[in-house]
């Protein structure tokens, strides 16, 4: 985390919240450029042998300006929409770096898709692939695809966010995938470049991943075609609290060394929440404290709306005060949002540090999926994003205004 306490205070590397917070109005999400850069740069250092082309996922930050310094950094873009793809560009991210994925693409999206020469679009059923070799036709095109393979792994993460178990909707199986294979002289304004694989997101174990490379192997050599590229997808765990134990990258990427040898391809990922996870920190107010029971529920100025992982899945993100007491507070005490929904609570602890209400918190390590899943909900705005780089603050999105979603 790019959190330190100097004091009683909370800095996001040299910087105090204290300073950002005068520059904005709370419930904010706050970015440490340095962390992020340093986690892209880790994630390209474990791979250095296969020299991967680094597709930032964009749905997990889609932060026009953040992508554009991940951009800056040498990443490409894995995109799944019209908007996202339009983001990219705005980025400043070339085609040629962007991959396009999603079950369900629609004409419109794939028509820009193939206008803009995406390097890849990863199709993920045989009427995709007759859809766009239609509509490349049209457009007197030939289209790079991948491939996505349902590699039938389980990824042992959270049941909701895992996508490559047989019966899950994404990809294509492998029996589908290999009749594609042989009937693939029909399309004749598609040209298949690629296999693409994504079994899920928050994985913290290799060994999905190295049962994933297996049947890749496997099947691709059944295929005997040559694949210019492999996209191996995204979905490397961060741990989200001090006990929790990282993903072993390094040993991982010992196995990709040999796959790529074997197969004589270019390597694609597709990180999100590696990148930028542990870089995103949520600023917010207490508004009330009121007691019901022993318990202490702390009521926040953020709630679902802005930060949605909680509700959604049950993710436990630790909160930490801006100024950190000695004294504690009596009892158990509930972090709970301001929204009509019993869901719209954050964590609880048995003590806590003394807090009073106006005072300011911090919920930790929602960089990845917080922004970029928030919505307007209760009518509320979207909360401005900043980011923090070489010690200046800057304001990467300003906070909706209520009468832009009037
Ligand atoms: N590539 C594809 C095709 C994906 O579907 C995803 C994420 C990624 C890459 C990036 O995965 P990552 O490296 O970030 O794990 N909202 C959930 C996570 C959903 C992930 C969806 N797909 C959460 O907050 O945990």
């Amino acid at each position: 985390m790019s959190l330190i306490y100097k004091g009683q205070n909370l800095f996001i590397d040299n910087t105090s919240i204290k300073s950002v917070v005068k520059k904005n109005i709370t419930p904010f999400y706050v970015y440490s450029y340095k962390k992020m850069r340093a986690n892209y740069q880790t994630f390209s250092s474990y791979f250095k042998k296969v020299k991967p082309l680094i597709c930032f996922s964009v749905k997990s930050n889609s932060n026009v300006s953040l992508i554009k310094e991940l951009g800056r950094l040498g990443s490409g873009a894995d995109v799944v929409s019209e908007g996202e793809l339009m983001k990219a560009l705005k980025a400043k991210i070339k085609p040629s770096k962007i991959v396009f994925s999603g079950v369900g693409k629609t004409e419109t999206e794939l028509k820009v898709a193939i206008q803009k020469r995406v390097l890849l679009i990863n199709i993920e059923s045989e009427s995709e692939a007759r859809l766009i070799d239609k509509l490349s036709r049209k457009m007197k095109r030939t289209t790079s695809i991948g491939i996505r393979i349902n590699p039938g792994v389980d990824a042992n993460t959270l049941s909701k966010i895992s996508t490559g178990k047989i019966d899950s909707k994404f990809g294509l199986p492998k029996s589908n995938f290999l009749r594609f294979c042989r009937n693939f002289g029909k399309y004749k304004n598609l040209k298949i470049k690629a296999v693409s694989v994504h079994i899920g997101s928050q994985i913290r174990s290799v060994d999905p991943y190295r049962k994933t490379l297996n049947v890749l192997s496997k099947i691709i050599k059944s295929s005997q075609i040559n694949f210019e590229y492999i996209d191996l997808g995204g979905g490397f765990g961060i741990p989200y609290q001090n006990n929790e134990k990282k993903i072993d990258i390094k040993n991982y990427s010992k196995l990709v060394n040999k796959f790529k040898k074997e197969l004589n391809c270019k390597i694609i990922f597709e990180p999100g929440r590696f990148i930028v996870g542990n870089a995103g920190t949520l600023i917010s107010k207490i508004v009330f404290i009121k007691k019901n029971g022993n318990k202490s529920f702390i009521i926040l100025d953020a709630g679902m709306n802005d930060f949605m992982r909680p509700a959604l899945y049950n993710a436990k993100h630790d909160i930490v005060p801006v100024l950190k007491l000695k004294k504690k507070i009596n009892g158990k005490v509930e972090f709970v949002g301001p929204i009509c929904e019993s869901t719209d609570t954050f964590v609880k602890y048995k003590n806590f540090s003394l807090l009073n209400e106006n005072d300011l918190v911090a919920i930790t390590n929602v960089g990845a999926y917080g922004s970029s899943l928030s919505s307007n909900y209760n009518t509320r705005p979207l909360a401005a994003e900043v980011i923090v780089k070489k010690g200046k603050i800057k304001i990467i999105r300003r906070r909706q205004k209520i009468s832009e979603i009037i």
